[in-house]
């Protein structure tokens, strides 16, 4: 079950008459619990109850109390042995009339009468596996609201199959558009009398729903009609009493669809909702899913938190605003200069979505005017900030409605909490004319005329000088003509995942600029028109995206046509995680980059810790890698910049599945054991490496070809090499047809082989290296050192090697992908003494042997960072100490001074390295 059945599966439990004896399992089916689940739990099979309820294992304990007794029952369930020994996640307690429930993990509780416990369904989602972050969950209303509408979306395009057709799915968004902002204006008074929208619908439409479409229709139309031309409308008098509004929200088209008996049902429900409590950053993110075919009945998929967004917009410019705020204390005419700075500042989001950033941007602005209003004993004086300040752009013409509608009703709020109820309804209607948010694709169109640059402006007047000091002179402010600022979350995009028409977007934007702007992710071009537009105007600008871009091979794509134009990295959050909704979307890691031409701004770094604290540290440049220091480029090198042994490829084996085999292979080959021991050998790609599966491949020298091939089974295998070989329309390939009991390589160690998988998950905290015998032979999905210093390992193995080859290597999606020319051969590392060796590698002997200890586990399950076992730890966190103080002196605080460090010394090598020239690398 989804949310949006979810949620309807408790709204008619809440609405039926309350079942004593049938309630625990109602409810449990609301949430998706199948019959026969249910059927175990009523014949008592997986009831453990120790209270007469019913206690689901590892979700829920429930008890139907007594008329009045709901908080002593609650209490009794918190203390039942039961509810912690079968680890019930939730209790909950009621009698009918009350309903109190608590989450055991948070202590989270509600209470409620109990018709209104749906009002708590986001409190219950995680009982149907669905877990949805903490700002979603508290706003019950926006997840219902949007529930309800997403049903009654379905249901009008099942009535109305032409309304989905591509043609006329804008008209239905809008509609839909329409329909928010009715109940909306119908339970914050701009109807003027509450509920008049839902009670007009009720009256007017007949039951059959036959006539509802037309009844909308004239509904619409009045809200087109401005008041001096209601008399030549012919309006009908029910219609006539609503206000005119338009600002383009109804003008146009008065087309509805058609209302079935259901939809029109759906229709009343969704104006029974209280709309008062709409929060529109939350709202909006939820309500885009509606019209999205794919995404439909997903709630909040694509929530951005508000501490996510404030990430990019405070040192965007909110903070600088604010510490002008502070600076200009209670002199009125810096506050009164400060408020008409913030009447230019111009917020533009080119893939505006709903428009969540702006409308944050929007609720700080008039935070920060009414701070000052208050504190020039101005309260309640209207605001000067102009909604149509904050402009987008949004592919998506749902999306695109919403945002326009979250903004006004952003703006509604806003003027309710700071200038009252009455002069608020006075502001609201009609609303403007002006359309601020554009409707299409943001990579072809021109934003300079979407957002031109103001020019410059009137130079502010002192027109509180009495008020003032004599001695103060206005203020000039840096940019009189106002401010522009660029922000937001385009889509991220790998160069595998575009489109067609993506790729042609980026095709157009940096063909004529670099060549291989065919790895870029798609949300480069969002930075490369920020770019362009500031070489016209000033204007700073800063987005989310994917840390690839400040990695690997993008980096020397992108950054240089930025950087070498007069742009500069203002501030970043290099590295953190961006979960959405938490049961869809483990979490993509993301970067925040800010830019500016303004030689004047302090660069930052900003760093999340764990706990969710952030920290910054100011430095002179932040380079495209993210990193405090000069601009510099990791370029790969064909050997390590350091004295290092050599990582090679593992072995090829272009085989057509006859080298390899599994083990049940193996013993269809039916060999001797000596046999065995001459031909065979364990073979390691990464999965085998990681994950301990068991593989084997022929390993035949030239000197045992002709022993092996009076073995049948071998005989075929090897023929089966060639023959695939020759079919080959590669010529190396067909070459190799002449040796086809062999690999491409035939590289082993003679003792042992350092094993560096080349792909592998970042969720570890320690790449998963390791080492094999000399009785196995490495694949190409790993690197290799053959008869390696054990200490390489314990460079390999550390956490500064890790955080190195994130952010040089190019990442494939989340995962690591180890290069050994962009990887290790570039991997800074100081001169090591004989001593440094010896104590290295005692510490790789420490891991290896921490890992002997939980024989079998293999490398997947020891270093799962959630049970990875302590000795093991231990073993890595003392490999590290060592290491780092060898760079250091002692340990480093965190990955951002590793990195500094590593480019400091990559920096000074690469100088060296450059004046003995490299040759090129290929991995
Ligand atoms: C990751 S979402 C961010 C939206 C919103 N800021 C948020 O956080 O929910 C990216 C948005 O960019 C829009 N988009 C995708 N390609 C676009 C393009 N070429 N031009 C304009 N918008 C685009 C998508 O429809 C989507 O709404």
């Amino acid at each position: 079950m989804n949310a949006v059945e979810i949620e309807q599966a408790i709204t008619s439990l809440a609405n039926a008459a309350f079942d004593r004896e049938n309630f625990p399992y109602d409810f449990l089916a609301a949430f998706g619990n199948k019959d026969t689940t249910l059927k175990r739990l009523r014949a008592g099979v997986s009831n453990k109850s120790d209270l007469g309820g019913v206690l689901q294992t590892n979700n829920i304990h429930i008890a139907v109390a007594p008329l009045g007794a709901v908080t002593t029952t609650l209490t009794a369930l918190r203390a039942s042995p039961a509810t912690t020994r079968y680890k019930a996640k939730f209790i909950l307690a009621t009698d009918g009339e009350t309903l109190e429930a608590e989450e055991l993990d948070s202590g989270d509780t509600i209470a409620c009468a109990y018709p209104d416990f749906p009002d708590h369904f986001g409190f219950f989602l995680p009982l149907a596996g669905i877990s949805i972050i903490r700002q979603i969950r508290d706003n019950a209303f926006d997840i219902r609201a949007t529930s309800r509408l997403n049903k009654l979306y379905v249901e009008l395009l099942k009535d109305n199959p032409d309304w989905g057709a591509a043609e006329r799915r804008p008209e239905m968004n809008h509609f839909m558009a329409r329909l928010i902002f009715c109940f909306f204006a119908e339970d914050t008074d701009i109807f003027h009398s509450s509920g008049l929208f839902t009670a007009t619908l009720e009256q007017m439409s007949a039951r059959d729903a036959s006539n509802t479409h037309a009844v909308i229709s004239e509904i619409f139309r009045a809200m087109n009609t401005a008041i001096d031309q209601r008399s030549q409308a012919s309006l009908p008098r029910w219609a006539d009493i609503f206000p005119y509004v338009n600002g383009g929200l109804f003008s146009g088209s008065v087309a509805v669809p058609r209302f079935s008996r259901i939809a029109r049902s759906y229709l009343l429900h969704i104006g029974q909702l209280d709309w008062t409590q709409i929060n529109p950053d939350i709202f909006g993110s939820m309500i885009q899913a509606v019209a999205d075919d794919e995404e439909r009945g997903a709630l909040g998929m694509h929530y951005t938190s508000v501490p996510n967004i404030l990430k990019v917009l405070n040192p965007l410019f909110l903070d600088d605003l604010r510490e002008k705020l502070e600076e200009a204390g209670d002199n009125k005419l810096k506050l009164l200069n400060l408020r008409k700075r913030l009447a230019r500042i111009r917020v533009f989001d080119p893939a505006c979505g709903s428009g969540n950033f702006l409308v944050i941007a929007y609720k700080q602005l008039r935070e920060i005017e009414h701070a000052i209003n208050e504190r020039r004993d101005e309260k309640g004086y209207p605001s000067t900030i102009p909604l149509t300040n904050f402009r987008g752009i949004e592919l998506r013409g749902f999306s695109a409605e919403i945002a326009r509608l979250a903004l006004i009703i952003a703006e509604y709020q806003c003027n309710v909490r700071y200038l009252g109820q009455r002069e608020a309804l006075a502001v609201f209607l009609p609303l403007s004319q002006d359309n601020w948010i554009t409707c299409g694709n943001a990579l072809r169109l021109d934003w300079l005329s979407i957002c031109p640059p103001t020019g410059t402006g009137t130079k502010l007047q002192g027109d509180d000088l009495f008020a003032a000091p004599p001695e103060h002179t206005p203020i000039d402010f840096e940019n009189e003509g106002g401010e522009t600022y660029i922000c937001g979350n385009p889509p991220y995009i790998g160069d595998k995942k575009q489109n067609e028409s993506q790729k042609s977007d980026l095709r157009e934007l940096f063909a004529h600029r670099c060549t291989q702007w065919k790895s870029l992710d798609y949300v480069s071009g969002w930075f490369m028109k920020a770019c362009d537009y500031a070489q016209n105007t000033t204007s700073d600008s800063a987005f989310v995206s994917t840390n690839s871009i400040c990695q690997g091979q993008q980096v020397s794509i992108l950054w240089p046509l930025i950087l070498d134009n007069g742009r500069f990295i203002k501030f970043a959050y290099p590295s953190f995680k961006w979960s959405n909704l938490a049961s869809k979307n483990a979490g993509v890691t993301v970067s925040i980059v800010g830019l500016s031409s303004s030689s004047l701004s302090s660069r930052k770094i900003y760093i999340e810790e764990d706990s969710g604290d952030i920290s910054s540290i100011e430095c002179s440049n932040i380079n495209a890698y993210l990193i405090s220091g000069k601009n510099i480029e990791i370029k790969r090198s064909s050997k390590p910049i350091s004295n290092l042994p050599t990582m090679t490829l593992g072995n090829v084996p272009y085989d057509g599945g006859n080298l390899l085999m599994s083990s049940n292979d193996l013993e269809v080959l039916g060999l001797s054991s000596e046999q065995r021991r001459r031909f065979i050998r364990r073979f390691y790609g990464s999965a085998e490496f990681i994950r301990g599966l068991e593989r084997h491949c022929l390993w035949i020298s030239d000197d045992d070809l002709k022993d092996a091939l009076v073995v049948p089974s071998i005989a075929t295998r090897i023929e089966g090499v060639r023959l695939m070989r020759l079919a080959s329309t590669d010529a190396g390939t067909v070459a190799m047809a002449a040796r086809p009991h062999q690999m491409r390589e035939m590289n082993a160690g003679l003792e042992k082989t350092i094993v560096v998988p080349r792909v592998s998950s970042e969720n570890r905290l320690f790449l998963p290296v390791g080492l094999v015998g000399n009785d196995s032979v490495i694949g190409d999905k790993n690197y290799a050192i053959y008869d390696g210093p054990l200490w390489s390992l314990s460079l390999l193995a550390s956490r500064l090697h890790r955080t190195w080859i994130g952010v040089v290597c190019v990442r494939l999606r989340t995962d690591f992908s180890y290069g050994s020319t962009l990887g290790w051969n570039t991997f800074p590392v100081p001169t090591l003494t004989e001593k440094n060796k010896a104590d290295l590698t005692r510490c790789a002997e420490n891991i290896l042997l921490a890992r002997e200890a939980h024989f079998p586990a293999t490398i997947a399950d020891l270093y799962n960072p959630d049970t990875m076992p302590d000795n093991l730890r231990a073993a890595h966190d003392h490999n590290d100490e060592v290491l780092e103080r060898i760079y250091l002196g002692r340990r480093f605080k965190n990955d951002t001074e590793r990195l500094e460090k590593l480019f400091d010394l990559y920096t000074k090598m690469a100088v060296k390295q450059n004046k003995k020239t490299t040759s090129p690398a290929v991995d």
